[in-house]
């Protein structure tokens, strides 16, 4: 899809829609919902009179103008009470103004720039969340089901400004927010893959083509160099699947000489829960246990598109956690690459266990910080619901810095404690660390076994679980892989490269 930043007057767009909005309780129209009342006779202030129009969030009102404008159609969208506008609203807005006119089949639109009129939005900053909003709502995994001959797609956005001044800028903001958007996609397309068309050896193969295409260090490693690194942990989960582990670094080099940044994502393919198998109903939503990494991947990919001047290095450890003959059983020990050995005490907290590994090879190739992001824990859910991912971090500067971005992107989260009482959770009779506390606290606990493979860098972990998928669509989220957190860890990394930590 394009979107594009045009100079003119809204009034004069020959687009099949143009599209303009009304907060609630306005009576008479003002800027370009005023200039295309104006056009129409009265036409919206009328039906505005007569309670049909009322700007309630939501509220889509489809015209036809018969010649009156070029356009042969006028959405009206309803903003809903002006004080309860904010930038999320303009890219919820936009998402739903997409999905609506997709519906009616119309392949083009021409939008006035939501949120930066009355509402007194930055107008570069609108521009942004309209691109988003617009490529983030539109997205479905359709790859595998015959076309619907009435599936059509929306072409065009167009964006369209008065001001010819700003047009340069509010078009680099809306590229901007379309790399970003495009990069949530291209993590969703990957969430989305049944596991037995994405083994760990097709998301390494999937991370190589977006390295080569948007041009990424890439390096793909096998279970003899995981051995020879000495990832017994990571190794313990890969041991009951046929399929064989990958271990992929993706670098992003466009920060100089500054320290790499290390995001680390969990890719567990499929996860079963291993030998501690889960209930049969819904683990088919265990395909998307790689969302983390997913996200990680794909967040390189909007960086190397932005050019932004960071140096990044993703960690993708990805395995299947499969029962098996070969495979780990409860009570079994694992060493893990800093030497400390782990009591599985459950094999269904696999997460924690190959992103123990990826944690010591971060920090033997001095990344720093580290942000890992990862499908850990159930407990996350009950704690968060979907509505936000948890935070965990040794630093509260870096937490701070992830709230700020998340703050931003409207991908929200809510740091959760690190009091050291929780530590005791994971003790173990038999070795260094057990890899479950237990049903209490869990995703703190889990936060802590991680902390074990973490030095004194600052380190944050988000754990995702919550929000990794939807059963229905929200806002900008469709059904299935939300794309969480790539945004946020897009928003991070330019923010950390403006003012390090
Ligand atoms: N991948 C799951 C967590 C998960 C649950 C993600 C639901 C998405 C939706 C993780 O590997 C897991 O199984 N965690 C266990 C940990 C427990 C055994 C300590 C859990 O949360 O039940
Ligand atoms: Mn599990
Ligand atoms: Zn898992």
């Amino acid at each position: 899809m394009q979107i594009n930043v045009q100079a003119g007057d809204i009034t004069q767009s020959d687009a099949p829609c143009i599209v303009v909005n009304l907060f609630e309780g306005v009576t008479t129209p003002g800027g370009g919902t005023g200039a295309v009342d104006r056009a129409l006779a009265g036409m919206i202030s009328e039906l505005i009179a007569q309670g049909d129009i009322r700007g309630k969030w939501g509220e889509m009102t489809l015209l036809h103008t018969f010649g009156k404008m070029p356009a042969p159609r006028v959405l009206v969208a309803g903003l809903g009470k002006s004080g309860e506008f904010t930038i999320d609203r303009v890219r919820e807005l936009s998402a739903a103004v997409a999905r609506f006119l997709r519906g009616k089949r119309v392949a083009r639109f021409a939008t006035i720039a939501h949120g930066a009129g009355i509402a007194g939005l930055d107008a570069e900053a609108c521009a942004q969340a309209i691109a988003e909003g617009a490529m983030l709502g539109l997205y479905r995994f359709d790859r595998h089901k015959r076309t619907d001959d009435d599936a059509t797609g929306v072409e065009s956005v167009t964006i369209v400004e008065q001001d010819r001044a700003r047009v340069g800028a509010l078009a680099a903001a809306a590229s901007r927010g379309q790399i970003v958007a495009e990069a949530a996609n291209v993590a969703r397309d990957l969430q989305n893959e049944p596991a037995n068309l994405m083994t760990p050896t097709d998301l390494a193969g999937r991370a190589e083509e977006l390295a080569q295409q948007h041009g990424l260090g890439v390096h793909v490693y096998g279970r003899e160099w995981a051995q020879e690194q000495g990832m017994g942990s990571f190794l313990g989960v890969a041991k009951g699947s046929a399929q064989p582990p990958k271990f992929i670094v993706l670098t992003y080099a466009g920060g100089g000489d500054a320290t790499p940044i290390g995001f680390i994502g969990k890719g567990i393919t499929f996860d079963t829960g291993g030998i501690s198998i889960k209930p049969a109903a819904g683990m088919e939503e265990m395909k998307a246990d790689m969302s983390g990494g997913a996200a990680v991947i794909a967040s390189m990919v909007a960086l190397a598109r932005l050019k932004a001047p960071v140096n990044v290095t993703a960690l993708v450890p990805a395995t299947e956690n499969m029962p098996g003959g070969n495979a780990t059983k409860p009570g079994d020990l694992l060493r893990a690459m800093n030497g400390k050995t782990i009591e599985v005490v459950n094999t269904d907290a696999e997460g924690r266990l190959i992103l123990a590994d990826a944690l010591c090879y971060a920090a033997k190739l001095g990344l720093s910080p580290l942000v890992d992001v990862a499908t850990l824990t159930g407990a996350i859910s009950v704690a968060l619901g979907d509505v936000a991912f948890g935070v965990f971090a040794n630093s509260d500067a870096l937490a701070d810095r992830i709230k700020q971005a998340s703050a931003a992107t409207g991908e929200k989260c809510w740091q959760l404690p690190m009091f050291n009482e929780y530590k005791d959770l994971n003790k173990s009779n038999v070795a260094d660390v057990k890899n479950s506390g237990g049903r209490n606290a869990g995703s703190i606990a889990a936060a802590f076994f991680l902390k074990e493979f973490v030095d004194d860098r600052p380190w944050a972990h988000l754990d995702i679980a919550g929000v990794d998928m939807f059963d229905k669509e929200r806002g900008v989220i469709p059904k299935g892989g939300s794309g969480i957190p790539v945004r946020t860890l897009v928003q991070l990394a330019l923010d950390l490269a403006a003012r390090p930590l």
